[in-house]
């Protein structure tokens, strides 16, 4: 007689059979030049991801479990570092970086009010947390062809209040870590490295990410890995204290840090039900000692992210190629275009390709991108550009350290196209055919 079990897994097995069956079929999408539109990102996955959400939802246990652990250990080893906690996106994961590190539970915590130093030009949710923990901006200047902080103006702007630096690593470029790491250590400051565009970036060897004492990571469908919506949030040193404020802000704030999932549902500790408050004997799951939030992603979400993850590699080389081919035609028209720069010990996962028109180029930037969009390549804007100049931030008080002039004219100026590893070698020879086609015009 079959049993149920094997009834249930037969099926299953064919369920799958069928899912790698509709991957085999659909195939890579050609390329039709002039008609189909060539993304500045997307999400590249087959059947592996699709196999391993089914497989989830088969299970029936929705919450964080069995892979949303391996992923976290996984990841942590990728990295080099303490622990990883996933969130619900890379917002989530910046507002919970400035969040814990405010908290009373850890050995040092920031002062409310206190300053926090961060590029002028940035996205919007590497900033806003600075704002919502009830800290004060400091805004300093971009370099033009990397995108990221003047480390000399950084220098400048740390005062007697300065508590954290929160530093995204724009578009991929990492930062010049050896000036950061000596600004963080001489004057003692938090730094939280969003690491959203860069994952599988290194500086001098080692993985962006693993500098700060936070690093921070979106798993959108745009970023290097993804998981639909989502993130995490890196710990680079052990620090118990720091690991379980920010599960508990994660998680309601809730006090109780035993993993409680699947494959412990009551908690590892055994003794869940033996705390008190206030004289009443109270489950450790209800015991608050947070104001938090939940930020929490699903398993299946995580079921995707365990088997994008395991591409890793493979997406970091193709980044890196993608972005040399478009370079290598690019740099015949320097003239006219400024073309990004990574410091010599950077080692580059690129998330997109980041282009400023100079000033005596001739034409605009919406010459270009409108030129581009026409023809059918995305092309996307450096995020928010100078932040100060956003509708939503007209009535706050930054502190500004020195002139913006260069997040003016990337405000102005700049833009960026994909080298996503969905874009295989007949669409990036359709990019370079439209850049050449646009600069015979202009010539
Ligand atoms: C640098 C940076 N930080 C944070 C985020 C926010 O990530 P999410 O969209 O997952 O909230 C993004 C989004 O693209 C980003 O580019």
């Amino acid at each position: 007689m079959v049993s149920k079990d094997e009834k249930l897994n037969r099926i299953k097995n064919d369920i799958f059979e069928k899912i790698e069956e509709y991957y085999k079929v659909k195939g890579e999408k050609s390329f039709i030049p002039g008609k189909d539109r060539i993304l500045y990102a997307g999400a590249v996955f087959d059947e592996k991801e699709v196999i391993s959400m089914v497989d989830s939802i088969l299970k029936g246990w929705f919450g964080l479990g069995a892979k949303a652990r391996e992923f976290n250990d996984l990841f942590s080893n990728y990295l080099g570092v303490f622990k990883t906690v996933l969130v619900n996106s890379g917002s989530s994961a910046n507002l919970l970086a400035l969040s814990s590190l405010c908290s009373k539970k850890i050995k040092k915590p920031i002062k409310k009010g206190s300053e926090v130093i961060t590029p002028a030009v940035t996205f919007p949710t590497t900033f806003n947390p600075i704002l919502q923990t009830d800290l004060k901006p400091v805004l300093v200047d971009v370099d033009i062809a990397t995108y990221n902080c003047n480390v000399e103006q950084l220098k400048e702007a740390v005062t007697s209040k300065t508590s954290a630096i929160m530093l995204p690593h724009t578009l991929g470029n990492p930062n010049d870590m050896d000036t950061v790491m000596d600004i963080v250590e001489d004057y003692d400051l938090y730094l939280i490295e969003d690491n959203c565009d860069s994952l599988g970036s290194e500086f001098d060897g080692k993985k962006t990410g693993s500098f700060g004492v936070l690093s921070t990571y979106s798993f959108y469908p745009a970023h290097h890995i993804t998981m639909g919506e989502g993130g995490a949030i890196a710990i680079s040193k052990k620090d118990m204290q720091l690991y379980r404020t920010i599960r508990s802000l994660r998680d309601w704030g809730r006090d109780c840090w035993c993993e409680g999932d699947e494959l412990s549902p009551n908690g590892a500790c055994k003794k869940r039900f033996d705390w008190e408050i206030n004289g009443i004997k109270y489950d450790h799951r209800y015991i608050y000692s947070h104001i938090g939030y939940n930020l929490k992603p699903t398993e299946i979400m995580t079921a995707m992210c365990l088997e994008q993850f395991k591409r890793i590699n493979k997406f970091t080389r193709k980044r890196r190629e993608n972005f040399q081919y478009l370079y290598n035609n690019l740099k015949k028209y320097e003239e006219y275009l400024i073309l990004p720069v990574h410091h010599k010990k950077a080692n580059p996962s690129w998330f997109a390709f980041p282009i400023t028109v100079k000033n005596d180029a001739g034409f605009s930037r919406e010459d270009i991108t409108s030129f581009l969009e026409k023809k059918g390549i995305m092309t996307r804007l450096i995020f928010a550009g100078d932040i100060t100049k956003q509708p939503a931030y007209k009535d706050i008080s930054f502190r500004i350290s020195g002139p913006k002039k260069n997040a003016e004219n990337i405000m102005t100026n700049a833009f960026f196209i994909g080298v996503y590893p969905g874009l295989d070698m007949p669409r990036l020879k359709y990019i370079n055919g439209i850049f050449n086609d646009f600069f015979k015009e202009v010539k």
